[in-house]
């Protein structure tokens, strides 16, 4: 059953093609959902008979979002430490271990509960595509049933069994690098897509990454890195390197850095929601961008360093802190994470992309950003279908 969406007052495609500029931007749209595709875009005085329309009456309508880091699947919360940071202590990722004992203890069924409720508020406010990973178990079996609840939970699962070494095996480092490059890998695997290192000071160093992405590589998954996030370093480079999909939170950069992302199809994913909740610097995102790097927005919702699950909080900081156009953030948010997660049907709403969208509660995009905090998702449809279930048509707001 094909849905017309008319009376569109500003479409974002993301598709030169399909609309002005590098967001493809359309005024006086309409757009017709067929088979959970996008199945025609144009002027809305053109626009072809459909089973259904519906008239959004000037609303803004963007692609859904792409959340493409997150730590989803988590027990617990450390408000404390984010308090602690307020009165000026640094964040040093010492955390980790609080979040991986209370995680160990956790029940199957509270995790599932809980990420499947991140996810519902990330849908809420126009997610349609999340990446989780694991990373707060840090034992064999607790690793396996992270990646297993990730890979439920969301639609790309990434192994992070080297998030930090876990206190058990302070003394003998190599020992967990050669579990987690070797059984716990192995075990992973069959559940994910995705490897990620978190290459950092007082995390893991760029030999021990590297040994433990090309295990990964070998694996037949596709390579992700923290890196640069508390501090200057090998993060980023090595993820270039490698050729990995994305390298994330970037916050740390030298001219080196940024040239080598410019001239690599690595994406720099950037998480403001982590500097926001750590009181750090922003990433550079304009110096990337300038640069010529393909960067991408993501929440990296955890419970240490960013409890957050709304990307338009996250495309409001990048406008106001980083100094991205709204274009800019939006497309980061929705074609950039499509891009960290190798995605190509998602992120953009040109004809044949999946129907992944979000009709906005204002007449422009813009307002994403101008108005920080409002729930300005009226609704959102992924592959055509309501959050609810419910057919498009009838969940459209009028
Ligand atoms: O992306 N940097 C490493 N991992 C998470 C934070 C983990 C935590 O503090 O629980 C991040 O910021
Ligand atoms: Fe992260």
């Amino acid at each position: 059953m094909s849905l017309a969406l008319r009376g569109i007052g500003e479409l974002l495609t993301n598709d030169p093609a399909w609309g002005d500029g590098p967001v493809g931007r359309r005024r006086r749209a309409a757009l017709v959902v067929d088979e959970g595709l996008v199945a025609w875009v144009g002027d809305d005085a053109d626009c072809p008979a459909a089973d259904e329309s519906v008239d959004v009456a000037g609303a803004a309508v963007v692609p859904g979002f792409v959340d493409s880091h997150t730590h989803l699947v988590f027990a617990g919360e450390r408000s404390d430490e984010f308090e602690a940071r307020l009165a000026g202590e640094r964040y040093d990722g010492g955390g980790i271990m609080r979040t991986v004992r209370a995680t160990r203890s956790a029940t199957s069924s509270d995790l599932r509960r809980d990420a499947h409720r991140r996810r519902a508020a990330m849908r809420a406010n126009g997610t349609t595509t999340v990446e989780a990973k694991s990373g707060y178990a840090l034992d064999l079996v607790g690793e396996i049933r992270l990646c297993e609840i990730s890979a439920e939970v969301a639609d790309a699962a990434t192994f992070l069994g080297a998030h930090v070494v876990p206190a058990e095996f302070a003394a003998d480092r190599a020992a967990y690098v050669d579990l987690v490059r070797g059984p716990m890998l192995a075990a992973c695997a069959p559940h994910v897509q995705w490897a990620d290192v978190f290459c950092d000071r007082g995390a893991f160093d760029a030999d021990e990454a590297r040994v433990i992405l090309l295990a990964a590589r070998a694996a037949g998954l596709g390579l992700r890195l923290h890196g640069n996030q508390i501090a200057p370093g090998p993060g980023v480079r090595l993820a270039v390197e490698l050729g990995a999909q994305s390298v994330d939170h970037c916050t740390h950069l030298d001219d080196e850095d940024v040239a080598a992302l410019a001239g690599s199809s690595t994406v720099a994913t950037l998480v403001p929601g982590a500097e926001f909740s750590t009181r750090s610097a922003y990433a550079p995102a304009r110096r990337l961008l300038d640069a010529g790097a393909t960067i991408a927005l993501a929440t990296d919702c955890n419970p240490g360093t960013s409890y957050v699950t709304s990307m338009p909080f996250v495309i409001a900081l990048a406008v106001r802190e980083m100094g991205l156009s709204v274009d800019e953030a939006v497309l980061a948010a929705t074609l950039g994470g499509a891009r960290a997660l190798a995605r190509r049907d998602v992120g953009h709403l040109a004809p044949g992309a999946r129907a992944d969208l979000s009709v906005l509660d204002a007449p422009r995009v813009a307002h994403l950003a101008y108005r920080p905090g409002e729930a300005l998702v009226a609704r959102s449809l992924r592959g055509g279908v309501a959050a609810d279930g419910a057919a498009a048509a009838r969940t459209v707001p009028l």
